[in-house]
């Protein structure tokens, strides 16, 4: 047999029943990317003689003599292809994962399928960009600026260091590396939601060709930990075992085959005997401290961060100040309800896995999809009693996370198959895995009772909620302390009273996600706040003016968590308002609709703090090259968040220079110092405060060197255009870089930040919709959103940011969700029943930026990556009621979900 392979002979044969996908990988070409290998995300996309064609639903044998053509080969002698190019201008990109597949598609369209995009790219997924700078890059509009002078890059649309690889199909992700020797993993799931392990016979599969270990609880160290990975372990409760003896979910982790091909693997897998003594299970978390309630943790105790394991509580939380319940005896207008969100997840592209091998040197090396590479060392070197220089976490560039990957959810696995063969180990999860075994957002039960005086101030909110961690607490507690603090925080009101409940079930944990409670908290308090000014006959805006927090103002939530250093250092939060209300009221081309749609317009705000409490760590290094230009080394992953550009952006402003002249070296332990990680929106806040730190350092550092030559005062230097300057004397970076080497005393400088004091954001979301009361279909006919960015470093990035984060949440509010059934069973783990957004179902939405400037910010800048999705749902929510007259108290809107109630008030 023989493949033209972007123009090339390849005389190799694929193996029997090999798909397209994983042929073209063994082969080396890393572009082709696999999102569920189910033809239902185009990662995989490649041309089949000029057609694109999802490369996972192709037999390689069926590609025999045509031309394929990988995103490898798309461009030629000369350059990128036009499209390439098109998307590096328009930057329609963010993790990249999707990129290739979606720029194949792309060139491929002919001029009728461009006048429906919708149509054209309904195969190809994009989980991060909201699909707006997808359709600049096909329309050919340029979003990048150029030109930036030395030491203006700060607040400018700079693009992407990764975007050349990306586009080309260069950029390298966790998988797209070569690795001798290797081995592979795969898992042994459980089919019950809650059993203990009798026994596992490993003799017949340990007789499949290939196989060379088979690992279980009984090769697992004993040490319970968390998955959830925060700089401080005492968060999360220690309830998970690597592989345990217990199962308390429907696909949680029963053994790990090694072998030397996946197929084998497979196979062991399926000879494995397990004897399972079931247990009564749990699934409804209303019953969780029902007495009688089957246990999911009964051994836990306090001593493992578990609240009460007898009533299945990982965690309670309570406070009250005022008297809530006399204040709503005596408001003027009062609002109670019960809000449920549901189960969703993340669906970064890229699913969790990664590599593990020892070198020569006996360093355990995991290359591995991760938000938290420090901390996720830290933890292979408390499990395995390894000193923590002899292990190594890294990674690549990384599909998408949103909280999805702040997690260890493979790395343990892998550590340990590594450490048991001694071999290269690969570990992969399926994309049906990354549904039934990774992490999901909390479902939530919110009560909320809330009460007005007839002016329209606010008199009491009070919130009890019930959250379902699922089978592990991981990140139970800290996502519940959250969802009831920031959502009341930014509201004065002097009668607060706040009950949480995290519960066990025997379901699919829960875990970190975008938002991180908020989403699920601020629907119920923005359905309050618009209720009780409907009641009022107060425009749901000015209802928000009289009672958001303004600067001075305490921000208070009841529970009180010990931590005092959330300040002002911004506020945007009216303009963000004034910005919504104005751009709602002017006129825009709305479709012609019939009457049997409802028209309403619905708002809502959020706040959050920019760093999570407790302490959030970051180092940066940045060293003087000799050619002047400079290597700025963070700890935090790139993920699609847009830091490795803004980190950039920081030092090459601070040290008068490009940013094409900043060499970004990131998230590998390796490079020494500490990076707690990429989430709670800290790569800019904290790791970037680090980056400006360091640069600062370096600056002054520059001035010395040169005044020192000079021996003139150090205060009468400035950086300009990569030169120490000081009256008329000039030197340039790379003669101080020669100076400092003959001194012996290379020029490098550390920055640090601890992540603290820590700021606040806002957003606030309006729509504007159509509810069809005869189908209960929601069309979007209007989306703004304004965001309290402070100073915005990239104003396309971080445009990109809230367009993503409006398109996820969407996706949840409208029609995303893990169905469980009665046995805990996920019964839709894939995109095609799950429903992730595509480029058709998502609107536009208008960006608009508060003009301010954090003081505790680097160089004013505050967080935008995770609050753009957190008043979604709430203000679609609010125009659904605007429209319909009905509140609707659980997402997704979905027409079935929608049908009954408007069937009942409106007829057929
Ligand atoms: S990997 Fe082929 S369509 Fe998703
Ligand atoms: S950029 Fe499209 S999935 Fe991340």
């Amino acid at each position: 047999m023989s493949f033209d392979i972007n123009g090339t002979n390849f005389p190799q044969a694929p193996r029997a029943g090999q798909c397209l996908r994983t042929f073209l990988r063994e082969l080396g070409h890393f572009g082709v990317k696999k999102g569920c290998d189910a033809g239902d995300c185009g990662a995989c996309t490649v041309l089949l003689d000029g057609e694109p064609v999802h490369s996972c639903l192709i037999p390689a044998f069926r590609a025999e003599g045509r031309a394929i053509t990988t995103i490898e080969g798309l461009g030629n002698e000369h350059g990128a292809h036009p499209m390439q190019q098109a998307f590096l201008d328009a930057q329609g990109f963010q993790c990249g994962f999707c990129t290739a597949g979606m720029i194949l598609t792309c060139v491929s369209l002919n001029q009728a399928q461009r006048t429906d995009l919708g149509a054209a790219l309904k195969g190809n997924i994009c989980r991060c960009t909201g699909y707006r700078a997808i359709e600049d890059a096909i329309r050919g509009k340029s979003n990048v600026e150029t030109g930036v002078e030395a030491g203006g890059a700060f607040g400018r649309s700079l693009p992407a260091p990764a975007g050349p690889d990306v586009v080309r199909g260069t950029a390298r992700y966790t998988f797209d590396t070569e690795v001798d020797n290797l081995l592979h993993i795969k898992l042994l799931r459980s089919p019950h939601a809650h059993a203990r392990i009798v026994s596992i016979d490993r003799a017949v599969a340990m007789a499949v060709p290939g196989v060379h270990a088979i690992l279980t609880h009984e090769d697992a160290p004993a040490a319970l930990i968390s998955t959830a990975r925060h700089e401080k372990d005492w968060m999360d409760p220690e309830d998970t075992r690597i592989l345990d003896d217990i199962v308390r979910f429907i696909g949680q982790k029963v053994a790990a085959v090694v072998a030397e091909s996946e197929g084998a693997a497979e196979e062991a897998c399926r000879r494995l005997k397990v004897a399972y003594e079931i247990l009564p299970a749990l699934i409804d978390p209303e019953m969780a401290m029902a007495p009688g309630a089957p246990l999911v943790h009964p051994d836990r105790t306090g001593a493992n961060r578990v609240a009460d394991a007898q009533r299945n509580l990982v965690a309670e939380i309570h406070g009250e100040f005022g008297d809530a319940a006399a204040a709503l005896a005596t408001s003027a207008v009062t609002y109670e309800a019960t809000f449920h969100s549901h189960r969703v997840q993340h669906a970064a592209l890229e699913t969790h896995g990664g590599l593990a091998w020892l070198d020569e040197a006996g360093v355990l090396n995991v290359r591995t999809s991760t938000q938290v590479p420090f901390l996720t060392r830290r933890a292979l070197s408390n499990i395995f009693q390894l000193p923590m220089d002899k292990v190594r976490v890294f990674c690549e560039l990384v599909g998408g996370g949103f909280g999805g990957k702040q997690e260890m959810f493979v790395e343990d696995i892998l550590a340990l198959a590594a450490l048991k063969t001694g071999r290269p180990v690969k570990l992969e999860l399926t994309r049906e895995e990354q549904f039934i075994a990774t992490s999901t957002r909390h479902p939530m039960r919110v009560h909320i009772k809330a009460g007005a005086d007839a002016e329209g101030k606010l008199t009491a909110l009070q919130l009890d909620v019930l959250s379902n961690t699922g089978a592990y607490g991981n990140h139970g507690p800290s996502v519940m302390f959250h969802a009831v603090s920031e959502s009341i925080a930014v509201y004065n009101c002097p009668n607060k009273r706040v009950d949480g409940f995290v519960v066990y079930t025997n379901t699919v944990p829960a875990g970190a996600f975008r938002g991180y409670g908020l989403p699920q908290s601020v629907i119920a308090v923005e359905a309050a706040i618009d209720e009780l000014a409907r009641q009022l006959g107060i425009n749901p805006y000015d209802m928000r003016r009289r009672n958001i927090v303004r600067p001075g103002d305490p921000m208070l939530s009841p529970p009180e968590s010990g931590y005092h250093d959330v300040l002002y250092g911004s506020y945007g939060l009216d303009q963000c308002i004034d910005l919504v209300e104005r751009a709602m009221r002017t006129d825009a081309p709305q479709p012609e609709l019939s009457p049997e749609w409802l028209i309403g317009d619905g708002m809502a705000l959020t706040m959050i703090d920019t760093v999570p409490p407790a302490g959030h760590i970051a180092d940066a290094t940045i060293a003087l090259n000799d050619d002047g230009s400079f290597d700025l080394t963070v700890g935090t992953a790139e993920f699609g968040n847009g830091t490795s550009t803004v980190h950039r952006q920081i030092a090459a402003t601070i040290l008068a220079t490009t940013v094409d002249r900043i060499r970004l070296r990131q998230s590998d332990t390796a490079h020494g110092g500490h990076d707690t990680g990429a989430y709670g929106s800290t790569g800019i806040f904290v790791a970037g405060k680090a980056a400006q730190a360091a640069a600062m350092q370096l600056a002054a550092e520059l001035k010395a060197a040169a005044a020192g030559a000079w021996l003139c005062d150090v205060g009468t230097c400035t950086l300009e255009d990569e030169f120490v300057v000081s009256g008329v004397r000039r030197m340039s970076f790379a003669e101080i870089a020669k100076l400092a080497r003959e001194t012996g005393r290379p020029l490098v400088a550390q920055g640090n930040s601890q992540g603290t004091p820590r700021s606040v954001g806002f957003n606030v979301q309006g729509f504007r919709v159509a509810v069809n009361k005869g189908t209960g279909e929601v069309r979007i006919l209007r989306s703004v959103q304004a965001a309290d960015a402070g100073v915005v470093a990239n104003p396309m990035q971080c445009r990109g940011q809230v367009e993503g984060g409006v398109a996820q949440a969407l996706g949840a509010a409208l029609y995303e969700e893990m169905v469980i059934d009665a046995a805990g069973r996920i019964t839709n783990p894939t995109f095609r029943d799950y429903h992730l957004p595509s480029f058709a179902d998502v609107p536009r939405t208008e960006v608009l930026f508060a003009e301010t400037s954090d003081t505790i910010g680097p160089l004013g800048a505050k967080s935008m990556s995770e609050s753009p999705y957190n008043p979604v749902a709430a203000a679609l929510g609010n125009a659904i009621a605007d429209a319909t007259g009905i509140r609707f108290t659980g997402p997704p809107f979905k027409p079935d979900r929608l049908f009954p109630a408007l069937h009942d008030k409106f007829g057929d």
